[in-house]
């Protein structure tokens, strides 16, 4: 039996590209990348990937890969621009977690990272708004190399890399930083800083102080010192920073957009083959593995959150990330699941059906959301100006639409239907995986920005819904770049429709599960 004539879409065409990309991508390995690897300075004099070192990752004229150093100018100046004369910007380097005595991976906080592109811990960043022609002063703060972080930790960036490549005017060992910032406090008018949350409100000025500087806790000052000098953290020219760079960062530029999309194709791909490779008898956790596994294997840095993989009726729960269960026949299978890839989050929901085939309940169900879904797509564009809370609110009128069709009494109030669908439509997304804390939900949705479209229905086993539906959860989440005109779906290469979703199940999209 052949099924071929049913694959239909983006998918099929987007696989198609996928192995042409594979063949490039070896002949590449045998050629250019033997090159590249012979020119490369090993072991690296960097605190982080750079052309010299890493040409394979970052190339000539990029910062971080996929993005120039004008990007980060631009975005500064973007930001002090916004800012009143005599503004001064404080950012911290985020601080290094441990799990069992040892570090975890460092992950760079995610405005200084938008700020600077340093992707060292131990670090702090102060910009002057000034009249020079570049309109500010930038001083970047580093943890400055010993013999023992050398032999121990590896290489960090010198002071005249980080003028050099981050364009600061002027770098400086992180130990200066108290008295930078005490200096700073006394001379301007308008401070912008983030301290770390925790505390409550009640907390002291020298615990507002200690806080700040928790990241940096190997200053050599001691925490008397640390008590005593930030006394002129407090009250009146505190401004909070997160919200002024939250603005800047809920348009993406078009480098983030390539990184982007980038990442959600690594993700939509490892969707693809996750559906390929899942059966019966798996236990939930190997189909986490599995697409951890492929999207790393594409360069991916970390997973962007914990993958929900929920078999059957364990997707009605949820954030269920216990992914520990064993995969029955004709169950549906809910993954949600993104990498993160160049500092770019990506989050995408795919539901399937473990045996390859939906059976008619689950069909009906999956066309009902889908159909919703792909209305609320197409709203997310500059021209219908729909606030992502307007967004929502149609996300339970299409849903009540779709549900009444196929069979279910949801009477008059929003009970029920808040029963069967009870989130939020969506987030936006982009350095993290919610990127929400300063997004105005009541807003237009501006060409630009990036918002997950993500309805799901989760039929509890009730008297008032149809039995033939009880213990079925669906969600579908695609990224969206919204438009003036046209969405562009990011996630575009993750099957969505049946034909597709079934094929890829089962193996007629011409990509292998690994
Ligand atoms: N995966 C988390 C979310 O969808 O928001
Ligand atoms: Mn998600
Ligand atoms: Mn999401």
């Amino acid at each position: 039996m052949s099924l071929r004539p049913l694959i239909v879409g983006s998918a099929a065409r987007s696989a198609q590209t996928f192995t042409r990309k594979c063949r490039r991508n070896h002949r590449l390995y045998a050629t250019e990348a033997t090159q590249l690897a012979n020119v490369a300075l090993k072991p690296t004099i960097y605190g982080q990937p750079l052309t010299p070192s890493h040409p394979h990752l970052v190339k000539d004229g990029e910062l971080v890969p996929g993005m120039g150093s004008q990007e980060y100018e631009t975005r500064r100046r973007a930001l002090m621009d916004s800012l009143p004369s005599h503004s001064v910007v404080i950012c911290v380097a985020a601080q290094v977690k441990y799990m069992s005595g040892r570090a975890y991976k460092f992950r760079q906080d995610s405005d200084f990272w938008y700020l600077t592109g340093f992707e060292e811990p131990g670090a702090a960043l102060i910009m002057e708004k000034d009249s020079s022609s570049r309109g500010y002063r930038m001083t970047l703060f580093h943890s400055p190399s010993t013999p023992s972080t050398a032999q121990w930790d590896g290489a960090r960036t010198s002071a005249q890399d980080v003028v050099r490549v981050f364009r600061a005017d002027n770098a400086r060992p992180v130990d200066e930083f108290p008295d930078a910032l005490r200096r700073v406090m006394a001379e301007t008018d308008h401070v912008y800083v983030d301290l770390p949350p925790g505390g409550g409100p009640k907390r002291s000025r020298s615990a507002s102080a200690k806080s700040l500087l928790k990241p940096l806790q190997y200053l050599s000052r001691s925490s008397q010192e640390h008590d005593t000098l930030l006394e002129s953290l407090g009250g009146q020219k505190r401004r909070p920073l997160a919200p002024e760079v939250g603005r800047l960062r809920a348009i993406k530029s078009e480098a983030e957009q390539k990184v982007m999309r980038a990442a959600a194709d690594i993700s939509a791909r490892a969707h693809t083959k996750t559906m390929r490779f899942a059966r019966p008898g798996l236990s939930e956790h190997v189909l986490a593995a599995h697409f951890e596994y492929l999207c790393a294997r594409e360069g991916a840095q970390r997973p962007a959150y914990v993958p929900v993989v929920a078999s059957g009726p364990n997707a009605l729960t949820i954030h269920y990330t216990s992914n520990n269960q064993l995969i029955r026949e004709n169950e549906l299978v809910l993954v949600d699941a993104g990498c993160e890839y160049n500092g770019y989050a990506s989050d995408i929901t795919r539901t399937f059906p473990a045996s390859g085939a939906f059976t008619s309940a689950q069909a009906d169900l999956y066309n009902a959301l889908l159909s919703a879904q792909k209305q609320l797509v197409a709203l997310c564009t500059a021209r219908a100006g729909l606030s992502l809370s307007q967004l929502h609110h149609k996300s339970v009128e299409f849903l009540r639409a779709e549900l009444t069709q196929i069979g279910f009494d949801l009477g008059f109030t929003g009970g029920r239907l808040n029963e069967l669908y009870p989130h939020f439509v969506g987030h936006p997304v982009g350095i993290d995986l919610h990127e929400s804390s300063h997004f105005d939900r009541q807003a237009p949705m501006q060409a630009g920005m990036v918002i997950t479209v993500e309805p799901g229905i989760y039929v509890p086993p009730s008297p008032h819904f149809p039995k033939h539906f009880h213990n079925i959860g669906i969600r579908i989440e695609d990224e969206v770049l919204v438009g003036e005109e046209h969405p562009v779906v990011l996630s575009a290469s993750a099957p969505k429709e049946i034909a597709d979703v079934e094929g890829a199940c089962q193996g007629l999209l011409g990509l292998e599960p690994f």
